[in-house]
């Protein structure tokens, strides 16, 4: 049975840095807070009009096609991880597909939130092992900045969010001995509106009685985006962080903890942890809990923020670059987020 390796990986950032400082313009905040509750210095957005999530997806891709040595026409499948797509449909896997003029291969959207680059890992594995795709373009990529709240009420939730975006070639392998040695995915819905975007969704139907049938534009916002869903700021996302940390410090041991146990491994044996950059103080949580030392666990969300979907394939790729990921390594990724969802994956480079 073929086992699936990372053959080529790439990320993509936009070029326009905005600093703590540079928030400062917008909202009440200060750099001081921002360092001291999440690490973030800087993070990039991308540019309002030029680049969505679709195009800097393609760039990473791009990269990682060109790392794997194969062309945009070899791939077989794509996988596409984000929340903040171009439309609200379709999705932006054929988005890619056409931009990258590939055969017309399937394209499927993943919407798992932080955890959304692990579970379209793990779904592309699934197609690899059983001998349906040989090349398939997994991505995770985020235009946060087109919708954040950047008065003084979002303060707590816009600082965190940057954008960017990360792609591998998943490539079917006969050697033994490497790439994704298990997956684990979990989910509790229980928590589905702490870490939440309500709105434009059809749960808000209940706002309007009837059908519309005079679609003028006072009907048609009714519907999407009433006045009272914008003045309870329900079309900006909602976080309670301190319940989304309080689960976030138990889950990411334990789903890491579970990958090990799986493949009779522990975390001495980890060559490198990376966990979704959610916040700074949540990586060092986990690292001192399962007592890993500094060069086992990769964190670059003081760069790039939190990057939700692309924030693990970037720290990969920007870890690989450095030469911190090395054939026969133990890579493990992590992540927790919105739903909730968690989820790991142990890969030997
Ligand atoms: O990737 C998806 C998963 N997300 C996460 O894992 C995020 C998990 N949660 C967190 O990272 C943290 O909860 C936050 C970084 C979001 C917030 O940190 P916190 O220590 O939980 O702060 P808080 O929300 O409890 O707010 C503490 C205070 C409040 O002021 P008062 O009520 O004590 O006067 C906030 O209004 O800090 C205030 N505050 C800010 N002040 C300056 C909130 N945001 C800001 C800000 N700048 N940006």
């Amino acid at each position: 049975m073929p086992t699936s390796k990372i053959a080529g990986i790439g990320l993509y950032v936009p070029e326009n840095t905005v600093t703590n400082e540079d928030l400062k313009k917008y909202m009440d905040t200060s750099d001081e807070w921002i360092q001291e509750r999440t690490g973030i210095r800087e993070r990039r957005y991308a540019h309002r009009t030029d680049e969505t999530t679709t195009t800097m997806a393609v760039e990473a891709s791009k990269i990682a096609i060109e790392r794997a040595g194969i062309t945009a026409q070899d791939i077989d499948f794509i996988v596409f991880a984000t929340l903040s797509p171009d439309y609200y449909f379709p999705g932006c896997g054929v988005l890619v597909q056409r931009a990258m003029q590939m055969k017309e291969i399937g394209a499927l959207d993943i919407r798992n939130q932080c955890s959304g680059f692990v579970y379209a890992l793990s779904v592309a594995d699934q197609f690899i092992k059983t001998g349906m795709y040989k090349n398939i373009l997994v991505i995770g990529s985020e235009k946060h900045s087109f919708g954040l709240d950047f008065s003084t009420r979002g303060r707590n939730i816009s600082v965190i969010f940057g954008d960017g975006a990360g792609a591998v070639v998943l490539q079917a392998t006969e050697k033994e001995g490497q790439g994704i040695m298990s997956t684990h995915l979990h989910s509790d819905g229980q928590s589905a509106e702490l870490l939440a975007m309500y709105n434009p969704g059809t749960h808000a139907n209940h706002w309007v009685k009837e059908p519309v049938a005079d679609y003028t534009e006072a009907a048609i916002g009714e519907m999407f985006m009433s006045k009272e869903m914008m003045d309870k700021a329900q079309n900006f996302p909602f976080m309670d962080g301190q319940a989304v940390f309080k689960k976030a410090i138990i889950k990411f041991p334990e789903v890491i903890i579970e990958a090990l146990t799986k493949n009779g491994l522990s975390t001495t044996d980890i060559n490198l942890l990376i966990p979704h950059q959610a916040n700074l103080r949540i990586s060092q949580f986990v690292q001192q809990k399962l007592a890993l030392r500094n060069d086992q666990v990769f964190n670059n969300i003081q760069q790039f923020g939190n990057t939700t979907a692309a924030s693990i394939p970037i720290a990969l790729c920007q870890a690989w670059q450095e030469g911190k990921v090395k054939e026969g390594d133990l890579i493990c990724l992590a992540a927790f987020g919105s739903g909730f969802t968690w989820a790991s994956a142990l890969i030997r480079w």
